[in-house]
Formats: C-alpha cells, structure tokens, sequence
C-alpha cells in the first residue's frame, strides 16, 4: 500500500517537473523568435561578463526578467504586446559596465538611479525601440526613479518582474553561474 503511495506521489512529482521543463523551453522559444538579434548580439553577450545580484550575471538576469514577464502577461491574462515586453525586458539593464566598481562619474550607490537612463541610450544607438520598449527601459527602477512612471502595461510587467528577479537573485533563491569572461564592444 505504502509502495503504491509512494508510486503515485512520484509520477506526480515527475508530472509536475515535466510541465515545468516544458514551460520553460516554451519561454525560452518565445524569447529566442522575439529576440534573436538582441540575444546574440556582441554587447548583450559582453553582459554575462557582469554581475548583477549575487552569483547571476546581467546576461542571466535579463533573460529571467524577460521570462517572468511573459508568464506574469500569461497567467494573469494581460494583454499585451509580448515582442515588445520581451525586448524591452532584455534591454532593460543595458548598461554595459560593471556597477559594483563605481568612480566619480559612477558612483555604485547612485547606479540605481541613472542606469535605466544609460541603458536606454546604449540600446537606442543599436536598435530601432518602440515607444514601448523605450517606456519600459526607462521607467523599470520605478519607484525609485520617483518621476519616471511606467505608461503602458509591458512598462508594469517588466518592473514587477524585476523586483521579484532581483529579490530571488540577492537572497541566492535562483543561482547563477558567475560572470564569464567575454570579449566585445560597449557603448557608454
Ligand atoms: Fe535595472
Ligand atoms: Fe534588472
């Protein structure tokens, strides 16, 4: 009796780890249609050569931040404009710098401030963004960028998932792999 429990509780949980496997290769599709330019682009790889909370590279964090995004749109039924949410969510910490060695003109306790500034002009010189795209870059640090508001919905979604990425980034919850060394070009 208790082998057969046993049996039933495991075909379950293989079920569930199946369906979670299935979703994330369902989001990680999504990603690569929507995105395929971004994604092998010299200066977005250049990101996995920076850390961004704990042992997860800007790179890795970029991509969860984009993931979570489409499933938050899915499971709440939001409609939105998925291209642009994913863009806009990978473009969203285009930095491209390494914000825990800080100077004077880039102090790392002031980076939470300018960044979505400086992300937004790095991918701007590289891609044509949509109203969007530029809203949901801009205004993702929201609020502690106190004046610059999210408009659209795919703005909302991007700095929500972002929140909770980088909560479950800091307290070690999702791992990374640590930062890679890569060669490329940067834009700031
Ligand atoms: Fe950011
Ligand atoms: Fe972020």
């Amino acid at each position: 009796m208790a082998q057969r429990r046993n049996g039933i509780r495991n075909r379950r949980q293989a079920d569930r780890w199946k369906r979670k496997f299935e979703r994330h290769r369902e989001l990680e599709r999504q990603l690569r249609e929507a995105a395929p330019d971004i994604l092998h682009s010299d200066n977005f790889i250049l990101t996995k050569g920076h850390i961004q909370h704990g042992d997860m590279t800007v790179n890795q964090h970029c991509i969860n931040v984009a993931k979570l995004s489409v499933a938050i749109s899915d499971k709440l039924h939001i409609k939105c404009k998925k291209r642009e949410l994913i863009r806009g969510a990978l473009l969203h910490d285009y930095f491209l710098y390494d914000w825990h060695v800080g100077d004077a003109r880039k102090p790392t306790n002031l980076h939470g401030f300018y960044h979505p500034g400086i992300a937004l002009r790095n991918a701007s010189k590289e891609y044509d963004l949509t109203p969007r795209e530029r809203d949901i870059i801009e205004k993702h640090m929201w609020p502690l960028t106190l004046t610059k508001i999210p408009r659209c919905r795919e703005a909302w979604i991007v700095t929500t998932a972002d929140k909770w990425c980088s909560f479950l980034e800091t307290i070690h919850y999702l791992h990374g792999h640590g930062k890679v060394e890569t060669k490329g070009t940067r834009g700031n």
